[in-house]
């Protein structure tokens, strides 16, 4: 019997990854950044999340090198576009780069700063689908801003929900926040939400479609 893992076989049929992208990742590690981009599922989940909600408009918190910035715009229709929050310069300046070799700087626009202040001057914006994959610390107040940033249908993704398992006893600040920002959105009457493991079990995203009011 083969060996194949799941996240293989189904990467192996619907993998977000292609040649740009891998180059774009090795190219990124080279120049010292952390290889902590989405693994291919996730790129696909998000790909599928656009979709399912005809999204135009998509916030990102959390870019990296521009890795799943890159999957969500090419998901994005003619005219679609996509805000993603940078607090790091030399993460944005190799991001904005990427961007513009990918062919996707129509519809990208990236905040450098503190996400929290960026978020501050999008109020009255309103994104059919967010991304949240920021630091880990801040991901409470994240979803209670973004929210303000939404409309009923939108959906909200949120990247390593599940850290290791650390979530169920947490020991540091990340896991702690963590926790705390799974059990409010397991609560919270404004949304639907699931969890989806990805790498293998070692981690999850969680997905959550904001309700009616
Ligand atoms: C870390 C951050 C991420 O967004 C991720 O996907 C994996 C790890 C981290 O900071 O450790
Ligand atoms: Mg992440």
């Amino acid at each position: 019997m083969s060996d194949e893992t799941l996240d293989e076989y189904a990467n192996g049929l619907f993998s977000s990854e292609d040649d740009m992208l891998a180059g774009l990742a090795a190219e990124a590690q080279k120049e010292g950044l952390p290889s902590i981009q989405v693994p291919p599922e996730t790129g696909r989940l998000l790909t599928v999340c656009l979709a399912a909600v005809g999204a135009t408009s998509v916030l990102e918190i959390g870019m990296l090198f521009g890795y799943s910035t890159i999957i969500m715009a090419r998901a994005l229709p003619p005219g679609g576009r996509l805000v993603t929050l940078e607090v790091n310069p030399k993460h944005a300046q190799i991001a904005q780069r990427n961007i513009n070799s990918a062919g996707q700087s129509d519809k990208v626009s990236i905040r450098q700063g503190p996400a929290l202040e960026s978020l501050s001057a999008l109020a009255n914006e309103v994104f059919d689908l967010v991304f949240i994959d920021a630091n880990k610390d801040g991901y409470p107040e994240y979803l209670e801003r973004v929210l303000a940033l939404t409309r009923p249908g939108s959906c909200i993704v949120a990247d390593n929900v599940w850290r290791g398992g650390s979530v169920r006893d947490p020991h540091d600040e990340a896991a702690e926040a963590i926790a705390r920002f799974n059990d409010i959105v397991s609560r919270h009457p404004r949304l639907i939400s699931t969890m989806i493991a990805t790498r293998g079990g070692e981690d999850a995203a969680s997905v959550s479609i904001v309700r009616p009011e």
